[in-house]
C-alpha cells in the first residue's frame, strides 16, 4: 500500500497509546540500544523509527542519548507523536511516509528502526524490496537496520482466531476483540479487530478496522535481504539478546548492516 490516506490506524490512533501501557517502551528501547552497542560504538548516532506509530520508541531513545526521527504512514499516530515531543520538549522530527516512500526524507542515519512488526504489513514482496531499497540508501556506510517480524513457523503452529484486549485509564475504558486468520499459502494474516469504546462507563462508540499482514519465514527474510544488498547479522527472540530462537518464537529481532 502506497496511500497514505489509506492508513488502517486512522480511528485505532487515539486509543493506541492507552490500549499498549502494559507494553514496557523503556525496557524495549534499552534492548534496541544494547543491540545497536554490540554493533557500533560511535557516540551520537543518528537513528530513523521507520513504521515509528506514536514515537514512544524515538521518545525513549532519545532520552537514551541518540538523535531521532521518526516516520508512519498514518498521519494521525504522526499527529500524537509530535504532540508528546513537544509537551516533553524533546527534540525529535517526524515524517508522515511510508516504508514505500521513505527515501523522501532528507539526511542519512546509522540506525534504522523498524519495531512491533510494523514491517509485518508490508503484504507483497514488491513492496518490501522498496522499502529494503530505501533502508540501503538512508543508511550511512556501515550503518545498521533492527527490526522484527513475525515468525512463519510460530504464526502457523500458534495462532489464535479470537483474542481480547482491554485498557482503562480514570475516564475511558476501550475493548478490542480481534479475529484472525491466515492463508498459509500466501502467507497473508487477516486481522479485524471490533472496538468499543466507553466514557464513564457508558457506551459511546464502536468500530472495526481490517488490518492485512504477512508473516515471514527466517531464511526467507534472509534471502530478501541478501537480495537488496543487506548484510544479517544478528537474531534473537525480540527482547531477549541472549536466548535462542525456537519454531515457536513469534517475534523475531534481526540486526542487518548495510
Ligand atoms: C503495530 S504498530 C507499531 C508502531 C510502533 N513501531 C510501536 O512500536 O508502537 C504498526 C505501525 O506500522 C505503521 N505502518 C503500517 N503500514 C505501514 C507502511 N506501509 N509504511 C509505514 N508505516 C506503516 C502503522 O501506521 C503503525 O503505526
Amino acid at each position: 500500500m502506497t496511500n497514505k490516506t489509506k492508513s488502517r490506524f486512522s480511528k485505532y490512533a487515539p486509543f493506541y497509546d492507552l490500549l499498549y501501557e502494559d507494553k514496557d517502551y523503556g525496557a524495549e528501547a534499552y534492548f534496541i540500544s544494547d543491540l545497536i552497542k554490540d554493533f557500533k560504538n560511535d557516540k551520537k548516532l543518528t537513528l530513523l523509527d521507520a513504521g515509528c506509530g506514536t514515537g514512544i520508541h524515538a521518545i525513549e531513545l532519545s532520552k537514551l542519548g541518540y538523535i531521532l526521527e521518526g516516520s508512519d504512514i498514518s498521519g494521525e499516530m504522526i499527529e500524537i507523536a509530535r504532540e508528546k515531543v513537544k509537551k516533553a520538549n524533546i527534540s525529535v522530527k517526524f515524517h508522515n511516509e511510508s516504508f514505500q516512500t521513505l527515501n523522501k526524507i532528507k539526511g542519512r542515519f546509522d540506525v534504522i528502526l523498524c519495531m512491533f512488526s510494523s514491517i509485518n504489513y508490508l503484504t507483497s514482496l514488491g513492496d518490501l524490496d522498496i522499502f529494503f531499497q530505501n533502508v540501503f540508501s538512508l543508511l550511512k556506510k556501515d550503518g545498521i537496520f533492527i527490526f522484527d517480524f513475525w515468525n512463519g513457523e510460530a504464526v502457523e503452529k500458534g495462532f489464535s482466531k479470537v483474542r481480547t484486549k482491554s485498557a482503562e485509564n480514570n475516564s475511558m475504558k476501550i475493548n478490542r476483540k480481534s479475529e484472525t486468520s491466515i492463508d498459509t499459502e500466501t502467507q497473508e494474516v487477516f486481522l479485524k479487530f471490533y472496538f468499543d469504546l466507553y466514557e464513564n462507563n457508558s457506551l459511546i462508540d464502536s468500530f472495526a478496522e481490517n488490518h492485512h499482514l504477512r508473516y515471514f519465514f527466517i531464511q526467507e527474510m534472509k534471502n530478501i535481504l541478501s537480495k537488496n544488498n543487506l548484510n544479517f547479522l544478528f537474531s534473537c527472540p525480540f527482547m531477549e539478546r541472549k536466548s535462542k530462537i525456537f519454531s515457536d518464537t513469534w517475534n523475531i529481532s534481526f540486526v542487518v548492516k548495510k
